[in-house]
Order: C-alpha cells, then structure tokens, then sequence
C-alpha cells in the first residue's frame, strides 16, 4: 500500500523557487511512489485576499502551475479545497477541542499579529483548518518548507487530542522536510516569500531572472580575490539550486580561488535559472490556452477527495455525536 502524501500552496499570486523548491518540486517527485493529494488552499488564502475575480484568476493560474512543474493528474489527485466544504465542518469541530492559549503559540499568529494587532479570526484560527485539511484525508506525509513545521505539530497534536477524547480515528501525520531546501533565500538574503518581495518567480521570463539576480547586493570582496565565505552569499547559494554539479564545483574553484567575480557568478546564475526554468516556462503558456480542460481536471479531483473527507466525516460525526 502507497502511503499517502498531502499538501497545499495558497493561491496568493505567482509561485517563486523557494516555493518550487521547498515543496512544489516535493509533490512532483513523490508522486510515482505515493498515493498524492495537492490541493490549491483557496480557504486559506481567503484571510489575504478578498476580492472575487482575484481569487479566481489565482486559483486557475495555481491549477496551470501544478501541471506545468509535472503534476500528473492520473497519479495526483489535484483539487481546490472549497471542492471539499467538509474541512470547514471539521475544523469547527476541532475548534472545540483546542484552547486558545495553544493556538496564540503559533509562529504564524505571532508574526502576524507583530505586523498587525487587527488580523482576522480566520489568520487566528489557520492551523486549526490546516489540521482538517491534512487528518480528513488521513495523510502519512506532508511535503513542506521549514516555515510550515509547527502546522504539522499542530495537526499532530490535535489529531491525538482527538483520539484521546473520541477514540482511534486520526493518523497522525509526519512532516517531510528537505534539510539544503528548506528555506531558499530570496533576493535580499532573507527567506524568499511573496509577502517580503524578495522573489525569483518560478516562471519568470529571463529579463525578470536577470533583474532579480542582479539585484542580489554582495560584498565588497575585489574580483581577483579569493571569497573565503562564499557559502553564505546569496548568489552561490542559488547557484546550488540551479548549476549542474560540474559546472558548481568551478564555480566554488573561482570563488575559493579567486578571479572570479560576483559579477561573473551572477551571469552564470542568470544563465543556470533560465535553462531549468525554460521549459516548465513553455509547458505553462501551452497549458494555459486550454483553461476549460484545467478546470475539468479541478473538478474531477475535488470530486475524489471530497467522497473521501465525507466516508470520514461519517465517522466523526458519529463519534462526537451529531
Ligand atoms: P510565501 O511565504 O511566499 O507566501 P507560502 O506560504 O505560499 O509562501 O508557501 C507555500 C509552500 O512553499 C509552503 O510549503 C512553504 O513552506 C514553502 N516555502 C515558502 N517559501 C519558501 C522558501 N523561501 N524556502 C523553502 N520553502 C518555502
Ligand atoms: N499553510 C500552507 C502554506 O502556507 C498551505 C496549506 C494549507 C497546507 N493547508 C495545508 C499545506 C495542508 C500542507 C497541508 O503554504
């Protein structure tokens, strides 16, 4: 028996490597080996984005996005999680049994609540609707960046809650973490994420890789001189990404022994990005001329997870007694 794999990415605008990376790529090369659900977390994305036609667009463009880096739609189950209304009525009953001091731990309601005392209750409540997403499903793996780790615990965590209140019937999900790509760096050094436009998108045209890499600031280390602490300059560590490994070990020669500059480096990134990214590029603007076969394809997976996140609603239902 595949086990089953589990994961989703908000429909909050363009996809960067350091989703490509973190996860994305994840769903695509587990999807041989497990049994795979991917979803476009348009629920989630309502505590950002409120505005219809936005929401729309986003949610096909993600769908175009998954078939374009290889998703498989015969192998992966792909679908919008509002095709699967149960998790709402999941996460209700899960409400009941978390306590708000657990919840005001998270990370991801700290951070938001530092930027913003106003934040809504859906932001408040985002593990708790990540927990149903992930246990209605009975997933074994949860392919994922760093920043989602305590999402997992939390889902964990109220998976056992669960079980200890009702009795057996959640798995309890692992995390599947990638150690050299967990978090990719963005443009300015720190994580890459959309909200800190910091980002290479994932199908970005090469005059948009060569205007986010140039951006990259670096030191003031001469060209002719060796750069000891290469590693943690931005620009090499992109390079690890993206450079064939033969190609990778001159450019770590050049910096290690100098004559080669960030100048250099850049160009040969500039260079790297756009053979890899080039042809998902391409597989993207042909698969969008034909939206309907898209949407068909939304519909056909939320019909699978929705049949079963409602055999294992009945259960629930049944032990919590409504
Ligand atoms: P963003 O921070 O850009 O809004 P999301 O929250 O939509 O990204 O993340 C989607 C997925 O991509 C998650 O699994 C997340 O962990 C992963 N991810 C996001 N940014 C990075 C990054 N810089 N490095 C590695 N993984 C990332
Ligand atoms: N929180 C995830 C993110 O920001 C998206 C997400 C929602 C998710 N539900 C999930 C990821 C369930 C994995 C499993 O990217």
């Amino acid at each position: 028996m595949k086990k089953r794999l589990l994961s989703g990415v908000k429909p909050t605008g363009r996809p960067h490597i350091g989703n490509y990376f973190g996860a994305m790529k994840q769903f695509v090369d587990m999807q041989d080996d497990h049994d795979a659900h991917i979803f476009i977390a348009n629920y989630h994305a309502l505590t950002g984005i409120q505005d219809a036609k936005q929401m729309h667009e986003n949610t096909i463009d993600m769908a175009i996005d998954y078939l374009a880096i290889g998703l498989n739609p015969e192998k992966t189950i792909l679908f919008k999680q509002s095709d699967v209304p149960q998790v709402t009525e999941l996460g209700w009953i899960f409400n009941c049994i978390t306590t708000m001091p657990y919840l005001m731990r998270a990370h991801s309601f700290k951070d938001a609540e530092a930027k913003n005392k106003d934040i809504n209750v859906g932001t408040f409540d985002y593990p708790v609707l990540m927990a149903a997403d992930i246990l209605i499903q009975d997933a074994d793996i949860v392919p994922v960046g760093a920043d989602q780790k305590q999402h997992i615990e939390y889902a964990r965590d109220i998976a056992e809650k669960f079980n200890r209140t009702y009795g057996e019937t959640f798995k309890l999900p692992n995390d599947h973490i990638i150690e050299t790509v967990k978090t990719v760096p963005g443009t300015d050094g720190q994580k890459m994420s959309k909200s800190y436009g910091n980002t290479i998108p994932l199908f970005a045209t090469l005059d948009e890789i060569t205007k986010a890499v140039m951006s990259i600031p670096t030191d003031s280390t001469p060209l002719a001189d060796p750069k000891p602490k290469y590693k943690e300059d931005t620009v090499y560590m992109l390079h690890e990404l993206f450079t064939p490994m033969k190609k990778l070990n001159e450019v770590e020669d050049g910096y290690k022994n100098g004559g080669y500059g960030y100048g250099d480096s850049k160009k040969d990134l500039i260079e790297n990005i756009d053979a890899y990214i080039a042809p998902m590029r391409e597989k993207r603007a042909e698969i969008a001329k034909d939206t309907d076969m898209v949407t068909v394809i939304l519909e056909e997976g939320g019909k699978k997870a929705r049949e079963y996140a409602e055999k294992k609603m009945e259960d629930v239902r049944a032990k919590v007694g409504i």
